[in-house]
């Protein structure tokens, strides 16, 4: 990557260039992505294939700064939004005192929030007080639980007006970007011509403003569920698991250590 990205080159990107987003959870990663990534995104997605866990829901503020933290070290010219983890965004005095901490706390450019034209006033608010804000609307993960399951969106007329005034009101309240997940791609098309800020796609079609993909999906290490959107561009976790492999067939036969690896 040349120069660092600001929200002023994001927002100007609309219709100029397409948008590439990644997320990283780490400084190894981090660094490895930042040379091809516009944008890193320190999802809360890492509570699933970093943590273990089935879903996002238990992701917290101090896990968020930690990984964050090790993002911005390992990709200091890269442009890094912070996802807000579940509960910390609820009203706008909370969201923008944990947003506050997320930027005292670590160099990330952005923090990104799950909602629509219902979290505007919080959007607007954390705006207000200094914080870049990056919106999420369409399939929220952070609300399985509540929607008994990931919920493809747009599929009625209603959806698709709704999806277009959360677009909306999301760019009103002062949002420069905005991540549209599972979504129709005729719908998120629509969604993407409806606002001047880039709306970047994942699982939502080619016709947006660019895309987004976990790290750890693309690159074919996580191996619980691919979703439909996913497309692996490597198979990491059959690489990794071979390279294991010979070496620990090497260890038990002591062809490792060689010569050349000894003092
Ligand atoms: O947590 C995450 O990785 C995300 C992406 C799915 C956009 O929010």
């Amino acid at each position: 990557m040349s120069k660092k990205l600001t929200i002023t080159s994001i927002k100007k990107s609309k219709g100029e260039k397409l948008l590439v987003m990644i997320t990283a959870y780490d400084a190894l990663f981090a660094k490895l992505v930042s040379e091809n990534a516009d944008i890193i995104l320190v999802g809360d997605s890492l509570n699933m294939s970093f943590a273990g866990k089935s879903d996002t829901i238990s992701a917290t503020l101090e896990q968020m700064i930690y990984h964050t933290n090790a993002v911005c070290n390992g990709a200091p010219d890269s442009f890094v939004i912070c996802d807000m983890p579940f509960g910390t965004y609820i009203d706008k005095e909370s969201a923008l005192k944990n947003a506050i901490e997320v930027f005292q706390k670590t160099s990330a450019d952005s923090v990104k929030i799950e909602g629509g034209a219902d979290k505007a006033e919080v959007v607007k608010y954390l705006c207000d007080n200094g914080i870049a804000v990056c919106g999420h609307i369409g399939l929220l993960p952070q609300s399985v639980r509540s929607e008994g399951g990931y919920k493809v969106k747009g599929k009625t007329n209603a959806e698709q007006l709704q999806l277009i005034e959360d677009a909306e009101a999301i760019e009103a309240a002062g949002a420069f970007c905005i991540v549209i997940e599972g979504v129709k791609a005729e719908v998120a098309a629509a969604v993407a011509t409806a606002v001047k800020i880039p709306v970047i796609g994942i699982g939502a079609g080619a016709n947006v403003d660019g895309q987004v993909l976990v790290f750890s999906d693309m690159l074919g290490l996580f191996e619980a569920f691919t979703p439909k959107f996913v497309k692996k561009y490597l198979d990491g976790a059959s690489l990794v698991k071979d390279a294991i492999k010979e070496y620990a067939d090497e260890v038990k036969t002591r062809a490792f250590p060689k010569e050349e690896h000894t003092y």
